[in-house]
């Protein structure tokens, strides 16, 4: 156990709320590709032809594969051990999740307080009425997906430019102001206004613990900083947490 015993004994043993603010690191060992990492997508594709509604309105067709081609590797996926070790977590604290992620892993380990501030791959929405599609019809449709309204269906994701969904952000923010440990996990903390959540959590006093095999623009706010995969780190936290609860 050691470093996780001695750098987290005590304040696990006193703590109710945990938050785990997470990032496509999170996924990494899932085999979901990272976005800026040496096989990051955004190496491959260009953010700017695909994650943005001028690029969607200009090619759906082309937007709309994308987003198949990125559901096909996620569902070919499954929760790591990181995953699983945040969900085995809720048996001893209130656990909330606050990721950028929009894979759905964190779900499918059995995490019961996910928030998603990004979107979420399995999700879509007609641009002109709004009526929700899931994937699955959608994926079944000619290249284009048009409602019955005749409005074009885009994936429920937060491009680059757009809000973040303001319910979903403001639960995150409460659970933050309430917790008494924030994790960060498996992101570079680059993209706004999702990183500044950790920021503002450094303000409030919270305690933060960064785990991320490389340094990241958050390192600096933490208190603790695990330089592991998330899987170890967190595998490890959950059964040290177990220990103390013994
Ligand atoms: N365990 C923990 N962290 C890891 C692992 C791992 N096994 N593998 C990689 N990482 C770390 C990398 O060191 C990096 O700091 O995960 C981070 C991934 O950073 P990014 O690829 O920038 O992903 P993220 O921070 O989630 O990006 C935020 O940017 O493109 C947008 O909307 C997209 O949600 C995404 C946002």
């Amino acid at each position: 156990m050691g470093i996780y015993e001695d750098k987290l004994s005590e304040k696990l043993s006193s703590a109710k709320w945990l938050v785990f603010f997470t990032g496509a690191g999170m996924s990494a060992e899932s085999g979901v590709p990272t976005f800026r990492g040496e096989d990051g997508i955004w190496k491959k594709f260009s953010p700017r032809e695909l994650a943005n509604v001028d690029a969607f309105m200009n090619n759906p067709a082309l937007v709309t594969e994308w987003y198949k081609h990125r559901r096909k590797i996620v569902r070919q996926t499954n929760p790591n051990a990181g995953h699983i070790a945040i969900a085995e977590l809720e048996r001893y604290f209130e656990v909330t999740v606050v990721t950028q992620n929009v894979d759905n892993l964190h779900s499918r380990a059995g995490s019961t307080k996910v928030y998603e501030l990004h979107g979420n791959l399995e999700k879509n929405f007609c641009m002109d009425c709004g009526t929700r599609f899931d994937s699955g019809g959608v994926d079944t449709l000619p290249d284009i997906p048009r409602c019955g309204c005749g409005g074009l269906i885009r994936p429920d994701i937060v491009w680059f430019g757009e809000n973040l969904p303001a319910e979903q952000f403001s639960k995150a923010e409460l659970a933050i102001e309430n917790c008494d440990i924030l994790f960060i996990v498996g992101t570079s903390g680059i993209v706004f206004p999702a990183a500044h959540l950790p920021m503002n959590a450094k303000k409030l006093g919270k305690y933060l613990v960064e785990i991320n095999p490389m340094e990241s623009e958050l390192s600096y706010y933490c208190d603790v900083v695990f330089r592991e995969n998330a899987g170890k780190s967190l595998a490890a936290i959950s059964k040290l947490a177990a220990s103390l609860q013994a």
